[in-house]
């Protein structure tokens, strides 16, 4: 049984509601055999460090067998480890030492699409057209004469199409099939029995391993209406964009929501039931579905990630995301980084407003980011974010003020955004380079030998072993803030306080004031106990871009 963080060993079923997951993205966390990917032995050696954070849990992101055609989000083998990165022993030793230090274990399912090596998709390849391997993924003629025109027009989230042509042993073309991500990402047939029968198999041998929860990903888009005529694509908008009422033939259906509930039925199964977050690429009007607790229940909101600096902003999403998450009596799900977005620290030393994209396609010299500026608000918006209630998502690396690596050269990319996309996009691998953990060696101590995404010189200056014990740095902050919040949490309300227009303040039920300034202009601070400040408060004033916390 894992001990309770309090030290009790009960288990409290809605410990999920208001839990801190810090997420681990496998091959960037730390490389235990110096072959320059990060590996599960070289997290397990890190528990204590993910203990000294005082986080609830941890959310692996894929680890399974892949080519790594899109960060391990094109999986090879549902049920094993990639050799690189270890065993199901490894994994096995993992969950025991989180779980011994009170911290649970999220995995990450991948049930929209397999990769093109999965076993399934080589057999449906070798498979005539109309044979039962095929129909377990999307397979259709070409249109043309000779079938030499994909089947519609339908573009790809990294690409140009979301269809491939095969070419049969012998050299000749044959079918299409559906990948709505990389051409190695070939989608499955949610009308199949099969594969649901699959993934209940799936869930099974994590949850009997031990596994707490699962996030799923991409999780509305598994049910699909391909009837024909397929609908052009000027009818249903971009493919990335969704209208709110499930009529998109590829987006967020109706029908999808079947297959959540019988999973719950599953998660059910266990004691205590096992827990899921769904990413969910749903307008909030109907995230609360996968949300509910005959679903998911919990679904990401990305509204706080997408927020600027603002202080109305930030009041208006928390507002929307509360009453969200109330509509479906779910908890709310917060998030300022994840392995898909450019880094807090810099998204918030570039002025608001600023194309993302644009600015990585200019290496990160236009704007130039504020590097002190964006950590300071990443360190306010950290606290301001982790005072609410709910549960919150940090991605690993926030936790030392870490920013975005916007100058990779070119030919040291992976992302397939950035290879389907003729450089068009620059992708996500600024966010994934490998985490520094001492200020020199090699790979600042990620492992023996170089790590699998350049690190740059500066992130050294980073470095855990730099600012472990170090008053005033960030991962020392993030560890205040975190055992603060353990101690201070209680009920899910909040009270609404009003200050300047530059101020975000609010309240919990036991006097825990949470106060963000967002302007320049000091304010003054309220009369109150000071808990905690992200930045040196000036006498009684609170100084521009921090949030204080303060009890009454
Ligand atoms: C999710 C993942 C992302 C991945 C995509 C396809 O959005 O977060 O990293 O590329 O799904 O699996």
């Amino acid at each position: 049984m894992i001990p309770e963080p309090s030290g009790t060993t009960s288990i409290d079923p809605h410990w999920w509601r208001q839990a801190v997951v810090y997420q681990v993205y496998p091959r960037s966390f730390a490389d235990s055999n110096a072959d320059g990917l990060g590996d599960l032995p070289g997290i397990t050696g890190r528990v204590q460090y993910l203990r000294s954070l005082s986080v609830d849990a941890v959310w692996l992101s894929p680890f399974y067998p892949s080519a790594l055609a899109d960060g391990g989000y094109d999986v090879d083998n549902y049920r094993d480890v990639d050799p690189r990165l270890g065993t199901l022993a490894d994994f096995d030793a993992l969950v025991a030492a989180l779980h011994d230090v009170g911290i649970r274990i999220f995995v990450d399912i991948v049930p929209n699409h397999s990769s093109d090596r999965h076993e399934w998709f080589r057999a449906a390849l070798d498979a005539a057209p109309g044979s039962a391997e095929r129909e377990r993924y999307i397979f259709r003629d070409g249109r043309g004469d000779h079938g030499e025109l994909p089947p519609n027009d339908w573009p790809g989230h990294f690409g140009p199409s979301s269809w491939t042509r095969t070419t049969g042993p012998d050299g000749t073309p044959g079918q299409w099939y559906l990948h709505l991500f990389a051409p190695e990402q070939p989608d499955l047939n949610w009308d199949n029995p099969e594969v649901h029968a699959d993934f209940i198999t799936t869930l099974r041998f994590w949850a009997d391993r031990g596994v707490d929860g699962f996030r799923v990903d991409a999780a509305h888009l598994l049910k699909k209406d391909l009837s024909e005529p397929y609908r052009p694509v000027e009818t249903i908008s971009e493919v990335s964009r969704y209208p709110t009422d499930g009529s998109h033939p590829l987006l967020d259906r109706d029908e999808v929501h079947d297959i959540y509930r019988t999973w719950r039925s599953v998660f059910d199964e266990y004691s205590p039931p096992r827990v899921a977050v769904a990413e969910a690429g749903a307008p909030p009007s109907r995230r609360g579905r996968y949300a509910s607790a005959e679903e998911l229940g919990q679904a990401f909101n990305f509204e706080l990630l997408e927020a600027q600096w603002d202080a109305r902003d930030f009041r208006e999403t928390i507002e929307t995301c509360l009453a969200t998450a109330r509509a479906s009596d779910s908890s709310s799900t917060w998030t300022l980084s994840n392995h898909d977005v450019v880094r807090v620290a810099s998204r918030f030393g570039l002025p608001n407003g600023t194309d993302l994209n644009q600015w990585l396609l200019s290496a990160g010299t236009e704007p130039v980011a504020d590097a002190a500026r964006g950590l300071r608000r990443a360190r306010a918006a950290m606290m301001l974010m982790l005072a609410l209630p709910g549960s919150a998502y940090l991605f690993q690396g926030e936790e030392l003020g870490l920013p975005e690596v916007p100058d990779l050269p070119p030919e040291v990319l992976r992302d397939p955004i950035w290879l389907r996309d003729a450089g068009a996009r620059k992708g996500r691998d600024g966010c994934r380079v490998p985490l520094p953990w001492a200020a020199d060696g090699p790979s600042f101590g990620f492992g023996a030998n170089g790590a699998h995404l350049p690190m740059p010189a500066w992130f050294g200056d980073y470095a855990v072993d730099k600012q472990d014990g170090a008053g005033g740095s960030t991962l020392e902050l993030y560890r205040a803030a975190l055992r603060t919040r353990r101690a201070l949490q209680s009920t899910e309300s909040l009270e609404w306080h009003e200050g300047p227009d530059d101020v975000v303040w609010f309240s919990r039920d036991n006097g825990w004031h949470s106060f963000t300034n967002f302007g320049l202009e000091p304010a003054a601070l309220p009369a109150g106990e000071v808990l905690l400040s992200s930045a040196a408060l000036h006498g009684q004033q609170v100084p521009g871009e921090t949030t204080v916390w303060f009890r009454v």
